[in-house]
């Protein structure tokens, strides 16, 4: 798996710091506030796990999942495969939590939706915002780290639903995407 990795972006010292950066403005947002945090899945669970740790004021945790189509590096519709139930959504203050901000698609469906189902407001949160790659317009309330226009994995992301468990975030080899890609055109899928 290590062999797959071009170079290590962020090693696990800097994330903790990313993240502690992070959970300090979310607690100045809402502290005093009931909210609920809702980690989208599967890709930011690592992230969602630590950050919450991270967050010492009262919060509830719900969890949606959505898929971009397919295992490609390019993402095309999004699915949402389940929304939590009404009641962990209607009338509450939600801070969605992603992996990744890349075209944007992903979280700009997930807010609408939910507040479509009675939210009283989405705020979002991402570990990785890769602005460069943005189709529609959407921007996160927090971040913690901007990446170049690379293919990343580890601390969550995944290739092919690999490498999610990396304790860094790492650029994947182009070989390593590119021989899945001929793989995936020769299987005809
Ligand atoms: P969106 O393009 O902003 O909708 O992002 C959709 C999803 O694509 C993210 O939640 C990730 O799961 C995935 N994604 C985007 N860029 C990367 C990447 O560099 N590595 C791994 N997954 C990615
Ligand atoms: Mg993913």
């Amino acid at each position: 798996m290590q062999d797959d990795i071009d170079r290590v972006l962020f090693d696990e010292a800097e994330i903790l710091r990313g993240i502690d950066r992070v959970a300090a403005e979310v607690v100045a947002a809402y502290e005093g506030k009931e909210f609920t945090v809702v980690s989208v899945l599967k890709g930011s669970c690592v992230f969602a796990s630590d950050l919450i740790r991270r967050l010492p004021i009262p919060l509830e945790l719900a969890f949606v999942a959505a898929s971009s189509y397919g295992d490609r590096t390019e993402g095309g519709d999004v699915k949402v495969n389940f929304f939590p139930a009404e009641k962990e959504i209607a009338g509450r203050s939600l801070l969605l939590v992603d992996d990744i901000l890349d075209t944007g698609r992903t979280l700009h469906c997930l807010k609408n939706e939910l507040l479509s189902r009675g939210a009283a407001s989405v705020g979002t949160c991402v570990f990785l915002d890769k602005p460069s790659r943005r189709s529609v317009e959407f921007e996160a309330d927090f971040r913690c780290f901007e990446v170049e226009n690379l293919f990343v994995v580890g601390y969550g992301l995944d290739f092919a639903g690999r490498y999610r468990n990396l304790p860094y975030v790492g650029a994947l080899r182009s070989e390593v995407y590119e021989r899945e890609l001929q793989a995936a055109e020769r299987s005809g899928s």
